[in-house]
């Protein structure tokens, strides 16, 4: 007994015959503390309508059925919804064989990595971004090569073309509209980029639209036209408010698609995960409704912040980042004192909070209104 915990205490990872580059570093992950109102993690604050998880319910109980047997290893029925949501919304037709389903689009992103990337292949990001772009390089043993952005967070096109020639990446990340910043990407710049990867090496230019349905803007679905090398990925994440169902999925050329089943597991998505992402498309119409109300509080938080004496970042996403504070962690900490949790995600100067319903946003309001009091006293 004692022995044993000899042994738990004194053994670390990095103890651990561990890969030489995992050595040191920390695991990926928000602060989840117990504070009245929760504005950090970018998720939908709507829990689902009670007719649809009773349809769930309903659709689970019918998979349950079947749990005897492995799922649907080509998930065909949710991926044929899957496109016809996109045809619908996204401004292009796309078909089930368009479309890829994993467990969150962490997932898809990890299996175009591993596809895609791997050891002795880069990616390059153009950061600040979503950090696990980078994460799940190094997951994959893919190097990261971190692009640069302009002042006020847009792509500095001309300098993010030059290090895609300079370094010819394997995979290129354009997140749009970009977590932690919400910043919409144009078409154009998109295009520039897709050339410009395809001179240098050609590479994978794949396309992280997990907030697309928050933008003022339209997908960038149409640019997978005659781009063979373009992915763009999705989530139920957000506008379906269903983080976690885990379930994200990808369009690209058909070709891209039979590309990951050769990294993929067998069976990797749970008939249950199956059913009950096919309920939530089901009601897609109510769920898009959530989306205008949250579309609405974004802007009102961006108005409200300005109008407060903060800097904000154009949004096109279900958040904001909003600053500037000569201490972002300490002001991070005073929200929070205050029972309001936002995100710090280490952008020097900046703080990120999620849309919450009108009354979390309230309270996040009356929160940063003490504070610029504090700070100009
Ligand atoms: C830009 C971006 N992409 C992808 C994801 C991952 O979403 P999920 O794995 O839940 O589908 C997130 C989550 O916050 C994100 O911010």
């Amino acid at each position: 007994m004692s022995d044993t915990r000899d042994t738990n205490d004194t053994i670390g990872i990095d103890d651990l015959p561990i890969r030489e580059e995992l050595k040191g570093q920390s695991p990926y992950g928000a602060p989840q503390l117990d504070v009245p109102v929760q504005l950090n993690t970018n998720e939908n604050p709507y829990p689902l309508p009670e007719p649809l998880v009773a349809r769930i319910a309903e659709r689970v109980a019918e998979a349950a059925r079947g749990l005897n047997r492995y799922p649907d290893r080509d998930a065909v029925e949710l991926r044929t919804e899957l496109a016809r949501y996109l045809t619908r919304t996204g401004g292009h037709p796309v078909s089930r064989e368009n479309v890829w389903a994993a467990n969150g689009s962490n997932e898809v992103l990890q299996q175009l990595l591993q596809t895609f990337g791997g050891p002795g292949r880069t990616a390059i990001g153009f950061e600040p971004s979503y950090s696990m772009h980078a994460l799940i390089a190094r997951g994959t043993g893919t190097g990261w090569i971190s692009g640069p952005r302009n002042e006020d967070f847009t792509i500095d096109v001309e300098a993010a073309e030059a290090a895609v020639a300079e370094h010819a990446p394997d995979v290129v990340f354009v997140t749009s509209p970009n977590n932690p910043t919400g910043t919409a990407v144009e078409a154009e710049v998109v295009v520039r980029l897709y050339d410009a990867a395809q001179a240098a090496k050609p590479s994978l230019v794949v396309v992280d639209e997990a907030y697309v349905e928050f933008s003022h803007r339209d997908s960038l679905l149409p640019l997978l036209e005659g781009r063979p090398h373009l992915v763009v990925s999705r989530t139920m994440s957000k506008a379906f408010g269903a983080a976690g169902l885990r379930l994200g999925y990808l369009a690209a050329h058909p070709a891209v698609v039979d590309a990951v089943q050769l990294v993929r597991l067998p069976y990797h998505l749970s008939a249950v995960t199956q059913a009950t992402a096919l309920a939530a498309l089901e009601h897609t119409d109510t769920l898009l409704g959530y989306v205008e109300q949250l579309k609405a509080e974004r802007d009102r938080l961006v108005a409200e912040l300005r109008a407060v004496g903060y800097e904000v970042t154009e949004s096109d996403a279900n958040f904001v980042q909003f600053g500037r504070f000569p201490d972002a962690h300490q002001a991070w900490r005073k929200i929070l004192d205050r029972g309001v949790l936002v995100r710090d995600n280490g952008v020097p100067g900046w703080l990120r909070v999620t849309a919450g319903t009108p009354e979390e946003n309230d309270a996040f309001l009356d929160a940063v209104r003490e504070l610029k009091k504090e700070q100009n006293a």
